[in-house]
């Protein structure tokens, strides 16, 4: 197996900042592609920086020269251009490019029967296509490729009012509280990218997705810790929500007000929101990793309880995690 030295990463997102951090401590040599260099600024004494519409077809000679001094791509851009990397990922494959992780980063990536929800129709899109592209190619094109399931993002779970509202000690609960998900931090999404670069060509990487988590955990889990980090708080805690029944509203709404076409998942929009957290929370779609992980084949330790008491003790001291 060609080690892996150069990596072009795209996008500069929190999810893009992380991974810049997680590949130059892995030793590897970055060039960081963004439209607008000012979140990889801090970093230009490390990275190379370039600024470039990388997603627009009059850029796609630049990107392909860019690629052709490159080992692999990760790309980390927003869910609004998921399908729009397929340009992307050619060019990567005609510049000679041995591995690419496109940006899916998703929850429900490994579950078809999510692919019905918003932004997931695009993710699982994505990954039929490379499924067909990578069948159709393998003897002209030896591009390989991982995408990542890395569950929910545990700062979305945990700063936010998302399971418990931490500032106003309020929760409700997703019927019994107890269905788990599965959670990544930054750090170890960036932790699983150097590990399937140092894995590509391994069965646990190859033309596949991967499953990574921290931990999964449960509704009841983050509030029995949160009540023992700190005794003398009172949380008010809400009757059961119908998991289920608030999902087929949402969805419902969503399809009345929006149709069945391609979905864009816009920050702020509630009613995503709403539908996206029943979906992960019902238990009705692949949220919950545990039995199928691919951690320590990628050599990414899972959290302990404590580690994540200690988020949850860190929340309960209203510090962001
Ligand atoms: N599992 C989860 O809980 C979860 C939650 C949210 C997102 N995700 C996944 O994480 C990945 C990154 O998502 P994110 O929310 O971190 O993305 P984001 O912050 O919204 O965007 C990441 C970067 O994408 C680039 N970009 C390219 N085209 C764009 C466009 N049309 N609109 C906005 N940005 C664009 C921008 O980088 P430049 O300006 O540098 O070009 C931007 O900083 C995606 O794969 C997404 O599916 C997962």
């Amino acid at each position: 197996m060609a080690a892996i030295r150069r990596v072009a990463l795209v996008g500069s997102g929190a999810l893009g900042v992380a991974c810049l951090e997680g590949l130059i401590k892995a030793g590897f040599k970055v060039t960081a592609l963004t439209r607008s260099r000012t979140k990889f600024e801090k970093y230009s004494k490390d990275v190379e920086i370039k600024e470039l519409e990388y997603l627009d077809p009059s850029s796609l000679a630049e990107l392909k020269r860019t690629f052709e001094y490159q080992d692999a791509v990760v790309s980390v851009v927003a869910p609004a251009a998921i399908m729009a990397q397929q340009p992307l990922i050619e060019a990567a494959a005609e510049a000679g490019i041995k591995h690419i992780i496109p940006s899916t980063f998703a929850s429900m990536g490994g579950d078809s029967a999510a692919r019905h929800l918003p932004g997931y129709d695009q993710i699982h899109e994505l990954q039929d296509w490379l499924i067909a592209r990578s069948s159709r190619t393998q003897d002209t094109n030896r591009m390989t490729w991982t995408t990542v399931n890395n569950g929910a993002f545990m700062d979305l779970v945990l700063n936010y009012p998302f399971l418990a509202d931490f500032p106003n000690h309020r929760a409700t609960l997703w019927d019994s509280g107890d269905n788990k998900l599965s959670c990544t931090t930054y750090p170890t999404i960036a932790r699983a990218v150097v590990g399937i670069l140092r894995n590509y060509t391994s069965a646990a990487c190859k033309n596949r997705w991967v499953n990574v988590h921290d931990i999964a955990l449960s509704q009841n889990m983050v509030l029995d810790m949160a009540k023992k980090a700190d005794p003398s708080s009172h949380w008010d805690v809400d009757a059961h929500l119908d998991t289920a029944k608030v999902l087929d509203q949402s969805l419902a709404t969503y399809r009345a007000q929006r149709g069945s076409g391609n979905t864009v998942w816009a920050h702020g929009d509630t009613l995503v929101h709403t539908l996206l957290t029943s979906a992960v929370m019902s238990g009705r779609y692949k949220t919950n990793y545990e039995g199928d992980l691919q951690n320590e084949e990628l050599g990414v330790p899972e959290f302990t309880l404590e580690d994540l008491y200690g988020l949850v003790t860190m929340r309960t001291r209203g510090e962001m995690v």
